[in-house]
């Protein structure tokens, strides 16, 4: 068995992967993707990706990760996550309108092109409302807008200082959950841990300052979980969950290049052995069995 890991940058996660891998005696070779080329034209790569049994992708960007996911699969390299997965969870807006067609619960969201059909979802919605990026992370760029002289100003904003992507206005209801939110790992066809993520902000993520604490996975989590890791494809990922006061839980986002350092210690379940063995399952019995 032959492993590629596709990376950027070797952080704690990569290396408790690689530690991983190196316990189940896999081989594997780090491909940075600083230095790839593809011949996308049939010639010859200087890697040669074939020799391969499966790709792992550990990209810092989105772009490069979609790009040499498409590429990889089309060849038939099989990847975690596939280009289906990335694809659709890289994008908010692909994320939530693939959540709905499966009737996964979701805050209600709603997409409009200019300021002022904008501002009329808003107010359809009721403020206080999110808006978000539809392809971002880290909690960045997101705004929580409370009225609506305030969604004016950032509205102008993205119009006048952003790029044409700052134009595809991604709106949902605010949430008052209990001052945290759930992160949740799903791998296959089973969530194998999560934590709760405290924090007095309303952007909860630990790299924000969010405090991580163990979170039981009842049936409950488990099914909504499971089921919103089909609706994007499968995999190995990481589901943001919100509880609402009236509704119970609701899925906020999935992420397909999970970041788990903060949630072996408090959950206690080795995060990276998972993804490492399922990695290792889709090379021998390819994507589809792995996700059975
Ligand atoms: N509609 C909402 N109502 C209440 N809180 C929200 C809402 N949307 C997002 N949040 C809070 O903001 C945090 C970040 O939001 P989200 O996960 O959508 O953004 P992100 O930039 O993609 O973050 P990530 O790094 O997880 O990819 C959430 O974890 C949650 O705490
Ligand atoms: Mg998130």
């Amino acid at each position: 068995m032959r492993v590629g890991i596709l990376y950027s940058r070797v952080r704690a996660e990569e290396k408790l992967l690689f530690e991983e891998f190196r316990l189940r005696g896999a081989e594997f070779d780090l491909l940075d993707d600083r230095k790839l080329i593809f011949d996308i034209s049939g010639g010859m790569d200087s890697t040669c990706y074939d020799d391969y049994d499966v790709i792992v992708e550990r990209c810092i960007h989105h772009g490069r990760a979609l790009v040499s996911l498409r590429i990889l699969n089309d060849r038939g390299i099989p990847t975690v996550n596939s280009v289906q997965v990335a694809d659709v969870c890289g994008d908010k807006l692909q994320t939530t309108s693939a959540l709905t067609a499966a009737g996964v619960p979701s805050p209600r969201t709603k997409v409009a092109f200019t300021a002022e059909s904008a501002l009329e979802a808003m107010e359809e919605l009721g403020f206080p409302v999110v808006m978000k990026p539809s392809i971002g992370s880290w909690g960045r760029l997101l705004s929580k807008i409370n009225d609506r002289e305030s969604a004016e100003t950032v509205l102008e904003h993205k119009e006048v200082l952003g790029t044409y992507h700052h134009s595809i206005f991604y709106i949902q209801e605010y949430i008052e959950k209990p001052g945290r939110d759930i992160r949740a790992f799903t791998v296959g066809s089973e969530t194998i841990c999560a934590i709760y993520r405290d924090s007095p902000h309303w952007i909860t993520n630990t790299a924000r300052g969010g405090l991580a604490s163990v979170c039981p996975v009842t049936p409950e989590l488990n099914d909504i979980c499971v089921r919103a890791a089909r609706a994007v494809g499968g995999g190995c990922v990481a589901i943001d969950v919100l509880e609402d006061p009236e509704r119970g839980l609701l899925v906020n986002e999935v992420n397909y290049t999970m970041e788990f350092r903060n949630s072996v210690q408090p959950t206690g379940v080795n995060i990276p052995g998972r993804i490492a063995d399922f990695v290792l399952q889709v090379g021998r019995e390819g994507w589809a069995a792995a996700n059975s």
